[in-house]
C-alpha cells in the first residue's frame, strides 16, 4: 500500500507538536510526504499534479493541526479545486474508488472537551463528517481519524510517544497489515490496539 501524506501547517515555524510529527516521514519507504503550504504559499495548487499523485496512492492522510473545528483553508481549497466532477466523483468520476482517506489531527482541546457533555459539545469525528461524506462521495474508505489531543500542555515524551505510534501505524498500512474493515469500524483510530 503506498501512502500519500497531505500535511497542512500555516505556520510550521511556530509549531511545537506537529514540527516533531513530521520528523523524518518522507524517508520511510512507500510513503510520501507532501507538505501543502510549502508548495503552494500561494494556494497556487496545481491540480494535474495532485490528482497524478492521488492515482500513485491507495491511502490518502489529511494531516494537520485542527483550526476552528476543521482543517487549515489551504485543505479546504485543494478539496474545491482537485476532486473535480467526473474524476473524483459524479458518474463518470472513478479515479479514486477503493483508496482509504483518513485524517491525522493535532487539536489544543482535551479528549474531555470532544463529547456531547464536553466543552466543545461534539466529538471530533462529528466535526469532520464533512470530510467523511468527502470521501464517501468520491467512493473511497473513510478510515476514523487519529487524534493528538491536548497539545496546549502536551509533554516531549507524549509527543514522542505519538510519532512512534504514527510511523508504526504508517508501516502496517504500507505492509498491507492492516484490517481495514475491522479499523472503519472504530470511532477513532486512538482506540485501535496495534
Ligand atoms: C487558528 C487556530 C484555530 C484553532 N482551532 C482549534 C480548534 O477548533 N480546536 C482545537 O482543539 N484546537 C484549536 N487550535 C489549537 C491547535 O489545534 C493547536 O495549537 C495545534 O494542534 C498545535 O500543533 P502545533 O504545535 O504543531 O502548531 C487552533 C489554533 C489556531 C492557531
Amino acid at each position: 500500500m503506498r501512502t500519500l501524506i497531505l500535511f497542512a501547517h500555516p505556520l510550521l515555524q511556530k509549531s511545537h507538536v506537529n514540527i516533531h510529527l513530521i520528523e523524518g516521514l518522507n524517508s520511510i519507504e512507500g510513503i510520501t510526504f507532501h507538505d501543502l503550504y510549502q508548495k503552494y504559499p500561494e494556494f497556487d495548487i496545481d491540480v494535474k499534479r495532485e490528482q497524478q499523485l492521488l492515482l500513485e496512492h491507495d491511502v490518502i492522510i489529511f494531516h494537520h493541526p485542527f483550526f476552528w473545528y476543521s482543517a487549515p483553508a489551504i485543505i479546504k481549497e485543494w478539496i474545491d479545486l482537485v476532486l473535480e466532477h467526473d474524476w473524483a466523483y459524479g458518474a463518470k468520476g472513478n479515479s479514486l474508488k477503493g483508496k482509504y482517506l483518513f485524517n491525522f489531527i493535532t487539536a489544543g482541546g482535551g479528549a474531555k472537551a470532544y463529547c456531547s457533555d464536553g466543552y466543545n459539545q461534539y466529538t471530533v469525528r462529528e466535526f469532520l463528517k464533512p470530510i467523511e461524506q468527502t470521501a464517501c462521495l468520491c467512493k473511497m474508505t473513510y478510515l476514523p481519524p487519529f487524534i493528538v489531543f491536548g497539545t496546549h500542555s502536551i509533554k516531549e515524551e507524549e509527543v514522542r510517544d505519538y510519532r512512534e505510534r504514527y510511523i508504526k501505524i504508517l508501516k502496517l498500512i504500507r505492509d498491507d497489515k492492516i484490517n481495514f474493515d475491522e479499523l472503519a469500524g472504530h470511532e477513532i483510530m486512538n482506540d485501535v490496539t496495534l
